[in-house]
């Protein structure tokens, strides 16, 4: 009887243990995609982490008729793309509008561009996301900086114009003039388990 006494608070620990590593999170993946590569990451996130066991909400910030309080979620993921160098302006309004909420909570910014390919233009894409930090004075606790997508059916003659005169203009002739995913799915999963665990 003495001996179960003693050894059942290691029992208890390792349950307690067990439990933590298993603990179902509510997980909030807001998002805005221009061409849909964005979209894609956000559903491959959530179908990760729905696996695990996890409740995932997606919305698309472009939907302002959705009522939805970001207090209802245990951790937060913010996923956008870049265009002329600038994330989506209904993303930047929605995190700026829930800020004090998100700066309150673990969250993750996703931010999806092709200036992070290549290292001459890696130190653009960090750009953007400090931009992006101050002009919601949101401070995720992580940012994830993903390789998007080169579709060039989906551009048209002004968008490939404006891909071409920016910060990428150097890699249009030759890396990115073929439709080509870039995103690293081996990697983009594990950075997200990563992140749920902490
Ligand atoms: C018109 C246009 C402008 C772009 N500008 C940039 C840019 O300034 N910097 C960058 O890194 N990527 C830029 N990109 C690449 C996009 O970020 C990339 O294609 C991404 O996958 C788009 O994600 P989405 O489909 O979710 O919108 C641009 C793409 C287009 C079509």
């Amino acid at each position: 009887m003495l001996l179960l006494r003693r050894l059942w608070p290691l029992c208890y620990a390792g349950v307690e243990k067990a439990y933590e590593k298993v603990a179902i999170m509510n997980v909030l993946i807001a998002f805005a995609t221009t061409e849909g590569q964005t979209d894609k990451i956000s559903k491959f996130i959530g179908d990760k982490l729905s696996e695990g066991g996890h409740q995932v909400v997606y919305h698309n910030v472009k939907d302002f008729s959705r009522g939805l309080s970001v207090t209802d979620f245990d951790r937060a993921i913010i996923a956008g793309s870049v265009h002329s160098g600038k994330h989506q302006e209904a993303l930047d309004l929605f995190v700026f509008a829930n800020r004090n909420q998100l700066n309150d909570m673990p969250s993750l910014l996703v931010s999806v561009s092709l200036a992070v390919v290549f290292p001459d233009s890696r130190k653009d894409a960090e750009k953007y996301v400090e931009v992006f930090k101050e002009s919601t004075s949101w401070t995720p606790n992580e940012c994830l900086l993903v390789a998007g997508a080169m579709q060039h059916g989906a551009y048209s003659w002004f968008q490939e114009s404006k891909l071409l005169e920016g910060d990428l203009a150097s890699h249009a002739n030759e890396e990115l003039k073929e439709n080509q995913e870039f995103t690293d799915w081996k990697a983009l999963h594990k950075s997200v388990i990563e992140f749920i665990q902490h």
